[in-house]
């Protein structure tokens, strides 16, 4: 059931509903998440069921306030400080040292925890009542099937999980791609996943270098969001330069089926046969970030075979989409 994350009865209903144990559909700046009371192993536990996801795979936990990452974090370098500073309430998680005591299930059992303050106000209000209620941390993976398209509207979320999932309607996501992560376990900081928050932003915020996790002699945890294969609709996606995608329209000629497109320049008539649907990429990395999901969802739904994306370039800003792109098409 959707209901609107705008009003206060609701916001309430809903932190009562995740306090009682069960699970929410809750919108945050970067995706929505499928939520629990991180501290509830039994509500943990339905998330993984729900998604089909494996429960060695952690969860972040999602806090209303920088002073509850200590429910949960048994450490917080300085350099984690600083970027909590500079980026939370937004999206952002930082992995920390796990209290051994605080959310053993829902870190997947690693000795670590994601932690991240988001920045939508209805995900801050319902982690607000939430901690009035004694409930500090709120794990929430995207709210998706394992593996399938993160949910980027209420709608989206509802077509995954079905009616029976209580959902907190909080409009359009206005980032679209999950929180960058970081890893503050390692003494550096290390970039597990690129988000909107840039390289360089996170960089100058704690003046250190980013380290990447292949440079690390021990692995980090396994985790969804870094399997090669993630994000994946039905329909093939390739990801191909502009001048591959308009040579290959050539060679169908006027035979294109089940195609779509996802491209800056929209093709010339003469390369558009009856077949192919047609979506305006954006040049703004933002705006195409913003986008991303929901034109995949789009074109998953008209029962396309393929989808061709044009390869964004190959530049700092664009690195949160050029991952997902990659691992779409993985
Ligand atoms: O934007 C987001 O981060 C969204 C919204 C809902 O907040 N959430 C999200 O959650 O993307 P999920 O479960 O799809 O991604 C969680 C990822 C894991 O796949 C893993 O990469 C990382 O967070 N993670 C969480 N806890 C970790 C830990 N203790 N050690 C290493 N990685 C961890
Ligand atoms: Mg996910």
């Amino acid at each position: 059931m959707i209901i609107s994350g705008h009003n206060p009865t609701n916001v309430q209903q809903a932190a009562e509903a995740l306090c009682a144990g069960q699970l929410l559909g809750l919108p945050t700046e970067t995706v929505y998440g499928l939520a629990a009371d991180a501290s509830n192993e039994t509500a943990v536990a339905k998330i993984f069921e729900a998604k089909g996801r494996p429960s060695n795979h952690p969860l972040i936990v999602h806090v209303a306030t920088p002073e509850a990452v200590t429910k949960f974090a048994s450490a917080i370098p300085n350099f984690a400080q600083q970027l909590m500073a500079q980026f939370w309430p937004g999206p952002l998680t930082l992995i920390l040292p796990r209290r051994p005591e605080a959310a053993a299930a829902a870190a997947g059992g690693q000795n670590s925890v994601g932690l991240r303050c988001p920045s939508h106000p209805v995900a801050l209000a319902v982690l607000k009542a939430c901690a009035a209620k004694g409930v500090w941390g709120v794990a929430a993976p995207s709210a998706n099937l394992f593996g399938r398209v993160s949910p980027t509207c209420a709608a989206h979320v509802q077509s995954e999980f079905g009616d029976a999932l209580l959902i907190l309607d909080g409009g359009e996501c206005d980032v679209g791609i999950e929180s960058t992560i970081v890893d503050c376990t390692r003494g550096v900081p290390v970039l597990l996943r690129p988000g909107q928050i840039s390289r360089t932003h996170i960089e100058q915020a704690c003046g250190l270098k980013l380290v990447s996790p292949e440079s690390l002699s021990t692995e980090a945890p396994r985790a969804s969001g870094t399997l090669e294969s993630h994000y994946a609709p039905s329909a093939k996606v390739r990801l191909m330069r502009a001048e591959e995608w308009q040579k290959a329209l050539i060679a169908l000629g006027p035979h294109t089926q089940n195609l779509a497109l996802w491209s800056v320049e929209k093709p010339t008539e003469d390369l558009r046969g009856a077949g192919l649907f047609w979506r305006a990429m954006p040049t703004s990395a933002a705006q195409a970030a913003h986008d991303l999901f929901g034109v995949l969802r789009d074109f998953d739904a008209r029962g396309v075979r393929s989808i061709w994306i044009e390869t964004p370039p190959n530049t700092q800003e664009w690195e949160g989409v050029r991952d997902r792109l990659n691992r779409a098409a993985a």
